[in-house]
């Protein structure tokens, strides 16, 4: 049997952890490739999964990256080279909400947002390095770990994301988004939105770049429990969505289990009736329920043409942090 290889980021913890688990018990996914921040976790995780699976060692690759790095990002690419991988899909699960707690946004060296570095910043610049490498095989599977907060959660009082008003173009915007400067209050959830966003239209656009050899699909997990995104928030917050409000979401419908989440991903990478660029995530305004097509009623930049090219353009120019100037 033809086996094939795929490679998920942050799958030490939560969705990207189940979602590893389940590929794990289907034999076709014959090399599961572990991206994680350290050795111990990649290697936690690997022992976690073959207790539940049966899978041996030998199934289980470690990458080991930190996408808010740009010379660890460099260094896992040389290590998918050394290792010989050609991956056949890759899961760009890592990331979170790195909590502004009101202020601005915490930077990383590199001079990104940390917010936008651990989400698309560093997965951009791996990406861009794995495609450089040759390591995709033909008609690769791309998944991005979008979120409905791209286009607005009207149950939390998120608004739909947007760009940044006063700058001289939309490069110069999506610039100044990358490294944060476009805003002096953060708004956590609108900013984490607005991040989810460019990652997601960066699928859409690496489906137009590569329409016959790559499938690119964003899709949000859905608002899911049991997973480790709280773990930055401030700890007033913390506790309260851990034991007010997700409990009470999970009550009402408008949360769902680890496993939920991790489904969505398997959906990307198994339905071929997905469209190709799309944005895929909870139907209207809901947090769960079946994967659905993002309405670009909703989010308009979805199928805005000079946006998406814009956005291919910015993470052509990663991992460089650009100068924001207004
Ligand atoms: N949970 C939800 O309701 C929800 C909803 C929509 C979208 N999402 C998205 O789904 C994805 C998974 O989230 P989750 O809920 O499963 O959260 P999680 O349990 O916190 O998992 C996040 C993973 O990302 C990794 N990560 C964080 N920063 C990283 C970095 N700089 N370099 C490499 N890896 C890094 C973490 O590694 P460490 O363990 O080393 O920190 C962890 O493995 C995220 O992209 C999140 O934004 C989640």
């Amino acid at each position: 049997m033809n086996t094939k290889t795929i490679l998920i980021t942050g799958s030490n913890s939560g969705i990207g952890l189940e979602a590893a688990r389940k590929l794990a018990a289907k034999p076709e996914w014959g090399i599961i490739v572990l991206g994680a921040r350290s050795k111990a976790k990649a290697e936690a995780a690997r022992d976690n999964i073959m207790a539940t699976t049966g899978r041996s060692a030998d199934d289980f690759r470690n990458l080991i990256v930190d996408l808010v790095d740009p010379a660890s990002v460099q260094a896992a690419v040389q290590d998918v080279a050394q290792q010989g991988l050609r991956f056949d899909a890759v899961v760009l699960n890592a990331g979170g909400m790195p909590s502004a707690n009101g202020g601005e946004l915490q930077k990383v060296p590199s001079g990104q947002s940390k917010l936008f570095a651990m989400n698309v910043g560093g997965h951009a610049a791996l990406v861009n390095g794995l495609l450089e490498g040759g390591h995709f095989s033909e008609h690769a599977t791309v998944v991005f770990a979008a979120s409905e907060a791209s286009r607005g959660i009207p149950m939390m009082m998120a608004k739909a994301a947007k760009l940044p008003d006063g700058y001289a173009d939309v490069d110069a915007a999506l610039d100044a988004i990358v490294t944060g400067d476009h805003v002096q209050k953060v708004d956590d959830m609108y900013e984490y939105g607005l991040v989810k966003l460019l990652g997601a239209v960066w699928m859409t656009e690496l489906a137009h770049r590569h329409p016959s050899s790559l499938r690119a699909i964003a899709v949000s997990p859905g608002m899911t429990g049991g997973t480790n995104a709280m773990a930055e928030m401030p700890s007033l917050m913390k506790t309260m969505m851990t034991w007010v409000m997700l409990p009470m979401m999970s009550l009402f419908g408008m949360a769902h289990k680890v496993g939920n989440g991790a489904d969505r991903y398997l959906q990307a990478l198994e339905d071929e009736s997905l469209v190709n660029g799309g944005f895929y995530a909870s139907p209207g305004s809901k947090l769960t329920g079946p994967l659905t097509l993002q309405s670009t009623t909703a989010q308009p930049l979805l199928n805005d043409e000079p946006f998406i090219r814009a956005v291919g353009r910015l993470m052509d120019r990663l991992p460089q942090a650009p100068v924001a100037a207004k």
